[in-house]
């Protein structure tokens, strides 16, 4: 990681830390419009889309052993066959739906 986006990531990881019934607000959001259609509204990834890539549950065990750094970079610079969203959402948004991945988690 650049040490200028480590410190951009650590600043608005702070303020979704801050607001984090804003955050995860629009993390819903950005989540059902944008990662639900593959990874379900679960997470579980138990779509029809899902089901013919193969996709791992959001809820693993690899996943919640994931930083949110990584879960942040998977996202954004996209893993395997899903493509990054780095042209799509903005940090912010992608911090958001990571703190949404999260409550899906528990
Ligand atoms: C077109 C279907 C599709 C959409 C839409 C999609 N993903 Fe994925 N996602 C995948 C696939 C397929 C993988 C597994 C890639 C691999 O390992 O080959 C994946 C993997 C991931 C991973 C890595 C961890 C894991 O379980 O494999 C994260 C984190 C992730 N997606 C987050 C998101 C987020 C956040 C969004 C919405 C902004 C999103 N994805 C939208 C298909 C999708």
């Amino acid at each position: 990681m650049k040490p200028n986006f480590r410190v951009a990531f650590l600043t608005l990881l702070s303020v979704s830390l801050a607001v984090p019934a804003i955050a995860q607000q629009s993390g819903e959001a950005t989540y059902k419009a944008k990662c639900a259609m593959c990874h379900g509204a679960d997470g579980t990834g138990n779509t029809p889309i899902g089901k013919n890539m193969k996709l791992r549950s959001l809820k693993s065990p690899e996943d919640i052993k994931a930083t949110d750094a990584d879960l942040f970079k998977q996202t954004k610079d996209g893993v395997g066959k899903m493509q990054g969203y780095a042209s799509k959402l903005t940090d912010a948004q992608i911090n958001d739906v990571v703190a949404y991945i999260r409550t899906l988690q528990k």
